[in-house]
């Protein structure tokens, strides 16, 4: 289902600071394909640790999955690789060069994010919700690009739609056709099939692999294992901001078992919807205005 090259992502946290021997200064060199790299990365919220000197190095061309339960850290970590925050330590790298939130222009002109509230504007239609995004981004020949991107998800039936209207599998869709826009090389989903239904969800793995097949890189966030299983190269299980273990999807459940696995993914917390506009904007960077 997947191809397991065993070179997606390599990662290493706080319970195994011994094995980063080869990495600190000469990160970039340890891993010469990394489109993207954390390296031991701390984020807080006052006094609560959200992620703790977490490193994971993402290949190009992989799809990488962080599999954790509520509270994780999950959307913490996807808000670091965005450039949408910075960690209070640690360092972010894109091609090997360190990056610091707000991310270069050319960096952010590579990142799509679908953000874990897909945050729609409800009473435009799903035309207009592409239109807007597309001028926020500065997408150029918006108008023929608006109904590539429809046709690529499957919702040009629906474009006169609102995206109230929209099923919530629908409505999925079109949050990741809105990050396609301005064709980015590298695709961060946080929960991208969240309260969807089989179907739907079915449906979104087929985007997803057509991202792959596309020579995209996908970072996504899930607390389903049969999703990381079914569209990973590498999976990360992440608790409490660290990391519990990693490996390719076949490999880790052999060593780890399913039901162990499952077993990590029993926790609940709250969440916060982030503010799409600012999303926007983080991206898109203010001097690109
Ligand atoms: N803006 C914030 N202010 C305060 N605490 C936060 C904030 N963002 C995250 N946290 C805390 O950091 C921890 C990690 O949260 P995060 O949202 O990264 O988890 P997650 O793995 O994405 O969870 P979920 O599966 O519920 O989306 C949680 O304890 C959360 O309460
Ligand atoms: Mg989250």
């Amino acid at each position: 289902m997947c191809a397991h090259d065993g070179g997606g992502a390599s990662i290493r946290g706080a319970p195994e600071s011994s094995t980063r021997a080869a990495h600190g200064a000469g990160a970039a060199a340890a891993h010469p394909q990394a489109l993207i790299e954390v390296e031991e990365a701390t984020q807080r919220f006052g006094t609560r640790v959200a992620l703790d000197r977490f490193s994971i190095s993402i290949q190009e061309g992989t799809i990488v999955g962080i599999l954790g339960p509520n509270g994780a850290g999950k959307t913490t970590l996807i808000n670091l690789v965005a450039g949408l925050s910075r960690p209070v330590q640690g360092v972010v790298r894109w091609r090997g060069k360190q990056v610091v939130s707000p991310f270069p222009r050319d960096v952010r002109r590579s990142i799509g994010m679908v953000t874990q509230q897909t945050a729609l504007y409800d009473e435009l239609t799903v035309r207009q919700n592409l239109g807007f995004a597309a001028d926020l981004y500065g997408v150029e020949r918006r108008k023929a690009r608006v109904g590539e991107v429809l046709e690529l998800i499957g919702l040009s039936d629906r474009a006169k739609s609102t995206a109230g209207s929209l099923s919530g599998g629908m409505q999925r869709r079109l949050a990741l056709g809105r990050a396609l826009l301005h064709d980015p090389q590298f695709l961060i989903l946080d929960e991208p099939t969240l309260g969807v239904d089989v179907e739907a969800r079915h449906a979104l793995w087929g985007h997803i692999r057509w991202l792959r097949r596309n020579a995209k890189t996908v970072l996504l966030s899930t607390n389903h294992l049969d999703e990381a299983e079914a569209l990973c190269d590498r999976i990360v299980v992440l608790r409490e901001g660290r990391r519990v273990t990693e490996g390719d999807p076949a490999e880790l459940l052999a060593r780890t078992g399913t039901a162990a696995l499952e077993s990590e993914l029993v926790q609940s917390v709250r969440v916060r919807p982030p503010d799409m506009v600012e999303v926007f904007r983080a991206l898109k960077g203010a001097d690109d205005a």
